[in-house]
């Protein structure tokens, strides 16, 4: 017998106005040929003036709840996967405690930046597996535009803001990969790469910042590194490409998801793809892809999945799982 940390429940959440890449033409030098050809983005969501992170990411928790016909009474810890929470501190995760009324419990941020939501999930599995909890609350959520410089053209066209949640539960397998739940991980970091892809501000040097990128150099890392992450994550149970259902991959540009999903011998239709609607939304992608996978009936119940996600840091990883 073996402890398995399950998913239980999955939700996400869009802010309700949607910009066009068209509405790009008419501020900065850009086309949304451009966007398009280049990213495979056609559209994002930007939040509304005032509406926050923690906000976006209780909605999402919420709906995750509501799908495994849990309350928040039932949850023993939250973990919030983000780069923008609404304050430097208290966490965004004890927001969204206090407002699922959440009373007992912890709850805790995790900041890998577009990695953030692998690295949300592989410190929720050590949690369960480790019996320090038995459900755990992980949520990818995102306020980018707030970090944007309007006038670059290079970033600014690129991000997006959204929340996706997803409830592991504590289960017992028999130990093979036909086990439900988490069942590989790889995470990975390496600092020395962190002037490609940063905020130019924070706290100890008082201000916010705006996202700097030179997209040309990460993209170079995004194509080694994520098909690599996946196959070490799979290589874990002497899986390849082949056996598994779904690459639900972070959603930063289609040309890196296709170039990730040829080298793992995985075709797009197996790829769920969210990119063109919500832009990059940093740590919410992966959970953003995988509540709405499940909704248009893509990911059922017994799929195999990898995630992989690459970031700031640099920081990246992949996990396998059986939904
Ligand atoms: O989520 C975290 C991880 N992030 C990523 O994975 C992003 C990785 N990088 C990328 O996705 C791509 O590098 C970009 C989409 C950011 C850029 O695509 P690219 O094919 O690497 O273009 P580029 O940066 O080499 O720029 C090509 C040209 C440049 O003009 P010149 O120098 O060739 O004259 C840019 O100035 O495109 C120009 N350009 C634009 N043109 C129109 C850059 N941004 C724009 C724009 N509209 N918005």
């Amino acid at each position: 017998m073996t402890k398995r940390a399950q998913v239980r429940g999955v939700g996400h959440y869009l802010p309700k106005r949607v910009v066009p890449n068209s509405e790009f033409e008419t501020t900065i030098d850009t086309t949304d040929e451009w966007i398009r050809s280049r990213s495979g983005i056609e559209r994002r969501h930007f939040a509304a003036e005032g509406e926050t992170t923690s906000d976006m990411a209780t909605f999402a928790a919420q709906k995750a709840l509501d799908m495994a016909g849990l309350t928040a009474d039932d949850i023993d810890a939250i973990i919030v996967a983000t780069s923008t929470a609404d304050l430097t501190f208290p966490s965004a995760a004890t927001m969204v405690q206090a407002k699922l009324g959440m009373t007992k419990g912890f709850a805790f941020d995790v900041q890998a930046v577009c990695a953030g939501f692998v690295f949300a999930l592989a410190n929720a599995n050590a949690l369960i597996i480790s019996g320090q909890a038995n459900r755990v609350i992980v949520i990818g959520a995102e306020t980018f535009s707030r970090i944007m410089d309007w006038s670059d053209r290079a970033t600014s066209v690129l991000f997006g803001d959204g929340a996706g949640a997803v409830i592991l539960e504590a289960a017992t397998g028999d130990g093979t990969i036909e086990d439900r739940g988490i069942l590989a991980i790889d995470l990975n970091s390496d600092g020395r790469h962190k002037d490609i892809l940063y905020v130019d501000g924070g706290v100890s040097t008082q201000s916010t910042g705006h996202l700097k990128m030179q997209g040309k150099e990460v993209f170079r890392h995004a194509v080694e590194k994520l098909a690599s992450t996946a196959h070490t994550a799979l290589g874990k149970l002497n899986l390849t490409g082949d056996d598994i259902d779904w690459i639900v991959p972070h959603q930063a540009n289609l040309r890196i998801i296709k170039s990730t999903a040829h080298k793992m011998g995985v075709g797009l239709d197996r790829v769920v793809l969210t990119v063109q609607d919500h832009g990059n939304t940093s740590a919410a992608s992966i959970p953003l892809a995988l509540s709405v996978g499940v909704e248009r009936g893509q990911i059922k119940p017994g799929n195999l999945i990898v995630t992989e996600a690459i970031g700031g840091g640099l920081a990246w990883g992949a996990v396998v799982l059986r939904w």
